[in-house]
This record gives C-alpha cells, sequence and structure tokens, in this order.
C-alpha cells in the first residue's frame, strides 16, 4: 500500500547453482508510512536500529543536531492528539527540521478546504513531509495519491496507527531483545483500536505469538483468515482470539491495556463501564498469571480504573512513560529515512558489525 521511491538494499541472500534466486531483502523501500502490513522485518528492523541512535541523541544534555536541517514537516491533525503531536514536533526540531501544526479547527479546513487541496497547498510551500491524523480510515492513503511529499500516518480512524506500532516494538525490544516467540497480549477494545491492528503487523512481521482479549463485541471476530475464504487480503496476521483474561495473561512476556474507543464505538457494545472494568481491568491481582518479568504498556491516553488499575500503571512492571520517550527517537529515525538523507543499508550493516 505505500508508494516506492528509494531502494537502498543489501542483498541477504546467495545464489546456489540449481536454487531460485530470492530477491535481496530491502532495508527500507518507503516514500510514505502508511502502514507495518507491508513492512518487512528487516524494514523494521532498519527503523528499530536508527532509533537507538536516536534515543542516543536524546539523551544528550542539549538534544539537538543538524541532520534535518531544510527539512520541513508539517503535522495536520483532523483528530485530538497530544502526545503524537508533541513527539512528531519534538523529533522534527530535535534533527533541526522546520515543523508546523496546523490546528483543523483554526485552519481553512474549516471554511470547507479538502484533504487533498490542503496536502497540495502544503506542498507548494515545500514541504516534505506531512504528518496526518484523521477520523477516516484511508484519509493518509487518498493524501499520498495527490503528493509526493512523504505522508506519515499518524492514526486513521480504526484502521492504522503505525508509528505507535513501531515505537511499542522498539520499546519491547530494548527490554526482552529477539521478540521471536514473545507471548505478547492486547487487552482491551481490539475492534476500534488502530493501534492493535499496527501492532498486530509490527509483532507478527517480528515473529512474536499474540494473543487478543477482550469481550465478544469488542473483539473482531470475522477478520481471521479462516473466516474470510477468499478474502484473504483483509484478514489479520495470525492471532490467538481470548475473551477470558486470566487465560489470556497465563505466562505472558508482554501485556498491552488498550482504552475502549467510546468515539468509535456503536451504542450497545457494553452492558456498563463497570461491568467492564470488573470482568478487563488490568490489575495487579490479574497480573500474577503473567511471567514475572512481564513489561506492562499502554499507549496513552489511559483511563485508570478502567482498562488499567492506577497502581499497575505506575507499578514497577510498567513501561508505560518510557514508551513516551522512546516515540520521539523512533519518530527522529522515521523522519530521517523518509528524507532519504541517511543511507538504510548503512545502518543495518553497522548494526551487524
Ligand atoms: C490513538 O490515537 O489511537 C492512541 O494512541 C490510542 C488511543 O487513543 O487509545
Amino acid at each position: 500500500m505505500t508508494t516506492t521511491e528509494s531502494t537502498e538494499t543489501t542483498p541477504t541472500t546467495t545464489e546456489t547453482p540449481g536454487q531460485t534466486t530470492s530477491l535481496p531483502e530491502s532495508t527500507w523501500n518507503h516514500h510514505h508510512l502508511l502502514d507495518l502490513d507491508d513492512c518487512s522485518r528487516t524494514e523494521i528492523e532498519t527503523v528499530l536500529t536508527l532509533a537507538d541512535r536516536m534515543r542516543e541523541i536524546l539523551d544528550r544534555r542539549i538534544p539537538r543536531v543538524p541532520a534535518l536541517r531544510g527539512f520541513t514537516v508539517v503535522n495536520l491533525f483532523y483528530e485530538p492528539s497530544t502526545r503524537t503531536r508533541a513527539s512528531f514536533e519534538l523529533a522534527g526540531k530535535v534533527l533541526g527540521a522546520d515543523v508546523i501544526s496546523v490546528n483543523s479547527s483554526t485552519s481553512s479546513i474549516q471554511k470547507g478546504e479538502s484533504l487533498i487541496d490542503t496536502v497540495r497547498t502544503m506542498r507548494a510551500m515545500r514541504t516534505d513531509a506531512i504528518v496526518i491524523r484523521h477520523a477516516m480510515a484511508g484519509a493518509p492513503y487518498l493524501a499520498a495519491e495527490h503528493t509526493d511529499a512523504s505522508i506519515i500516518n499518524a492514526g486513521d480512524g480504526a484502521h492504522a496507527h503505525p508509528t505507535q506500532a513501531l515505537l511499542d516494538l522498539y520499546t519491547m525490544r530494548r527490554h526482552v531483545g529477539d521478540l521471536s516467540g514473545k507471548k505478547v497480549v492486547m487487552v482491551g477494545d481490539i475492534a476500534h483500536s488502530r493501534v492493535a491492528r499496527s501492532d498486530l503487523w509490527g509483532l507478527a512481521a517480528m515473529g512474536a505469538k499474540v494473543v487478543v482479549c477482550g469481550p465478544p463485541t469488542l473483539l473482531p471476530l470475522g477478520l481471521r483468515a479462516q473466516d474470510r475464504p477468499g478474502h484473504a487480503e483483509s484478514a489479520l496476521p495470525p492471532v490467538s482470539i481470548e475473551t477470558n483474561i486470566d487465560v489470556a495473561l497465563e505466562g505472558a512476556d508482554v501485556v498491552i491495556a488498550l482504552r475502549l474507543q467510546s468515539e468509535r464505538q456503536e451504542a450497545g457494545l457494553l452492558p456498563s463501564l463497570h461491568e467492564y472494568a470488573a470482568n478487563y481491568q488490568v490489575t495487579a491481582e490479574r497480573l500474577v498469571r503473567a511471567k514475572p518479568d512481564h513489561l506492562l504498556m499502554h499507549p496513552g491516553p489511559k483511563n485508570e480504573g478502567i482498562e488499567i488499575a492506577g497502581d499497575v500503571a505506575s507499578g514497577d512492571r510498567s513501561i508505560i512513560e518510557e514508551q513516551v520517550t522512546n516515540g520521539v527517537a523512533v519518530r527522529m529515525a522515521l523522519l530521517y529515512l523518509l528524507s532519504g538523507r541517511v543511507d538504510p543499508s548503512e545502518v543495518v550493516a553497522e548494526a551487524r558489525t
């Protein structure tokens, strides 16, 4: 689903007579970032490896480098956001880019300007990257068809939130290393969560075992490949679906609590918030079933007392604040990659030495 431009590649296969030749695996092959469903493990690792370098810059006493001087990023947010918007803004500024945030409630969007017109207007001002958050699934894809600026999806409806998934993967990797075979449990409103969808693609690419858990009305039943013969393209990657939170949490390496996306839910999906919290809140009592050294994550904003108990959100297994810091590093890495000012194959080669 992405438009391809730069194709820095590192051959990862060797040719032996009589064997089929595999194409070299690309280290980064995207001009836009719309979702992780078409990102390979190697591409994701390129971002995560570069994010390590960015995290080092971010931790300096004066976190500023001129790597993206002369590069312009526009934040175009049609939906509320605190952390994602601030994170992109900071990511660009740390690297010396010019970052402009357009507020949809005070811009010409209020006068009826279409997304396509707004994106074209931004590009006419020589914008290099446009970060879009929109209530409509697919809006960033539409934008990408009408501009040669790099489009970054910062959340489109219930569809995707790829930079949240990248920062989640990066944060997990910093703690547990290789994610292959690790049990990652997502609890909450899976059906309406764009974070869950992008996390699923990313975790599947990294070889994790994913369990999604929630009440049946908030689970994406019917989206499994076996439920959709002939429609594999709209199926989710392989995932276990569980309605009992105690069963789901058994032996978990990572637990991700997700907010009820009430802005996207139709009425009648839950008997009451009280009942939801009683059956699905991530609590200390329930987390004893997870591995003792499990990681507890949440993309934010969190509603303590509903999907997550306050004491575990700020407890010693919680890495929720670290997710926020890592979000800046990951977005720095992504902007740098999309700028074309770094050779992705060198990033990967350096990490392998
Ligand atoms: C999102 O924008 O999807 C957030 O990061 C997660 C949420 O709103 O629950």
